[in-house]
């Protein structure tokens, strides 16, 4: 049974790109060949809505060879490698509903669609499948045993409808994983969102001031990147913490209103809706670079955006500018989706290694544990996030020293003092 792509001419590139990942991705091929051998999801159905890109093609064969029953969808309608999609379909025989672009209907026909397979277990980024379950599709409820979550903005999501008791079934928060977020959404949003804008923009960095909205894990990353390439850096926060790691960080912090009139690039990573909004744009230099990280398409008010601009103009693909009253130009890049996986390629093979290593590691803990969890939100065990630690190192032919006995004594002891 395949899915829909939408060119099927496009599989053996497909193919070749990922088999170019999976070459980076050697903790997750460690995996995939022991599982041949195992074999730990012997008959496990699984629906996945994931961004469909060659990284994700490879947790895909990954769980096949593990002997997961698998169907995937898109986890955002802009995202999708449309490439990766019809070589999954047609080489891999993973069936695959996703086609770039696709509107609403169809992106939310694809969920229904990798549904219909009557999932056991359910693997989201961002969570719209596990929301489409308890809205749309709660025949299905019974069968399913667990979940994972891939990101933030999912797990803010699926621990609000956990602490409201809505929630049905038990979720491992892949993105809580140390080898997840400080890595993924530090060095993968970092390097990735600065590949997307360069892509849509072929923009000089260096010399601009860059506006960094949030300092979360994926907005340190981008605030080092954009810094690395030469820009003058502006973080505007709300949480004190964090606000305060930016300043010993390095950078100006202020808040967004007095950021408003000094960036040439903004960039929101924070998971919240109308960061920047309407009294920040009139406020805005001309030709601004406008751009978003975060999950959703609601941190820059595209409406509002819409509704004051004289005249909406494509200049170049991902690059739409938006005419002020005033004469002044706000340039938004990918239509405010991630600008990331929109204009780039998202994050590269080498940090999605470990991403999805916790995934496929945390399915085979939910199969063998999820009848000793109850429907909440669990971290991924410390086991497995360490275990892919040693396992991304050792890949990396790099040794570590381990304690001496006696340091090993000495840490027990606490009588030991000045
Ligand atoms: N999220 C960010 N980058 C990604 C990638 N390359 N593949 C899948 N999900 C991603």
């Amino acid at each position: 049974l395949l899915g829909e792509h939408k060119d099927s001419s496009l599989k053996e590139k497909g193919t070749k790109r990922i088999l170019w990942a999976d070459d980076a991705m050697p903790v997750l091929g460690s995996i995939r060949q022991q599982w041949e051998v195992t074999r730990p999801l012997e008959g496990v159905c699984i629906a996945a809505c994931l961004h469909v890109t060659t990284e994700t093609a490879n947790l895909m064969r990954t769980l096949k060879a593990g002997g997961a029953k698998i169907a995937l969808c898109a986890s955002n309608p802009l995202s999708t490698q449309d490439d990766v999609a019809s070589a999954l379909n047609e080489v891999f025989e993973i069936p695959t509903y996703a086609i770039r672009g696709e509107d609403n209907e169809a992106y939310y026909r694809h969920i229904n669609q990798v549904l219909d397979f009557e999932p056991m277990i359910t693997m989201d980024d961002g969570a719209d499948l596990v929301n489409f379950v308890h809205t749309q599709r709660k025949e299905l409820l019974p069968r399913i045993v667990g979940g994972t979550e891939e990101t933030t903005t999912g797990v803010v999501r699926l621990t609000a409808m956990a602490s409201k008791h809505v929630l049905q079934y038990p979720i491992i928060a892949v993105n809580d994983a140390l080898t997840k977020h400080m890595f993924d959404n530090r060095y993968g949003t970092g390097q990735s969102t600065l590949d997307g804008i360069l892509r849509a923009t072929n923009h000089l960095i260096c010399g601009t001031t860059f506006v960094v909205v949030g300092y979360g894990w994926c907005g340190r990353g981008v605030a080092r990147r954009a810094a690395g390439l030469g820009a003058n850096v502006i973080v505007t926060e709300v949480d004190p913490l964090k606000a305060l790691e930016a300043v010993m960080d390095g950078y100006r912090v202020m808040p967004l209103a007095d950021a408003a009139p000094l960036g040439d690039i903004f960039v929101t990573v924070t998971g919240n809706i109308n960061v920047i909004d309407a009294q920040h744009f009139g406020q805005m230099k001309d030709k601004v670079l406008l751009a978003n990280s975060g999950h959703f398409d609601v941190e820059i008010n595209i409406k509002a955006l819409r509704e004051l601009a004289v005249n909406v103009e494509e200049l170049r693909e991902h690059v739409l500018q938006y005419t002020l009253p005033s004469g002044r130009r706000v340039r938004l890049l990918a239509e405010g989706r991630l600008v990331n996986l929109s204009a780039a390629e998202g994050h590269p093979a080498q940090v999605m290694d470990m991403s999805f290593a916790n995934q496929a590691l945390s399915v085979e803990y939910l199969i063998t544990n999820s009848e000793r969890l109850d429907n909440g939100v669990y971290p991924v065990p410390e086991p497995i996030d360490h275990n892919v630690a040693k396992l991304k190192l050792a890949s990396l032919n790099i040794d570590i020293d381990t304690l001496t006995p006696q340091q090993v004594a000495y840490l027990a002891d606490w009588r030991h003092g000045t």
